[in-house]
């Protein structure tokens, strides 16, 4: 799964959409970390959906990933300011690709 630690254990590679992209980023095969207080690494996320389906406030918005060997499309935290700590995307997601950070 995602490892918690990122924001100390990585450097920022990068920004996508307004938010903090955590390093190494390779593309099309290695993409990082998308996100901080609500976190997604795009190399686990296999897009099973479940975080854009839950999600109360629609923090999620799907991302072309083509070409990456778990999936072409990711989720990614795009409006991750209006996330409401509930923490269900954490739970929810199949490869524990998620870490919400309620600081
Ligand atoms: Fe959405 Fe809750 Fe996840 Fe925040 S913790 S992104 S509000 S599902
Ligand atoms: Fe990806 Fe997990 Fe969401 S696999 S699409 S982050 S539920
Ligand atoms: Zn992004």
């Amino acid at each position: 799964g995602i490892d918690p630690t990122f924001e100390t254990s990585r450097d920022v590679a990068d920004e996508h959409e307004g938010h903090t992209v955590w390093g190494p980023v390779d593309e099309p095969e290695t993409l990082g970390i998308h996100g901080t207080h609500v976190a997604v690494d795009f190399d686990i996320c296999i897009a099973d959906g479940a975080c854009l389906e839950d999600c109360p406030v629609d923090v999620f918005e799907w991302t072309d990933t083509p070409d990456h060997p778990e999936s072409e499309i990711k989720a990614d935290p795009a409006n991750e300011a209006q996330c409401i700590d509930c923490m269900l995307c954490v739970d929810v997601c199949p490869v524990d690709a998620i870490d919400v950070d309620p600081g």
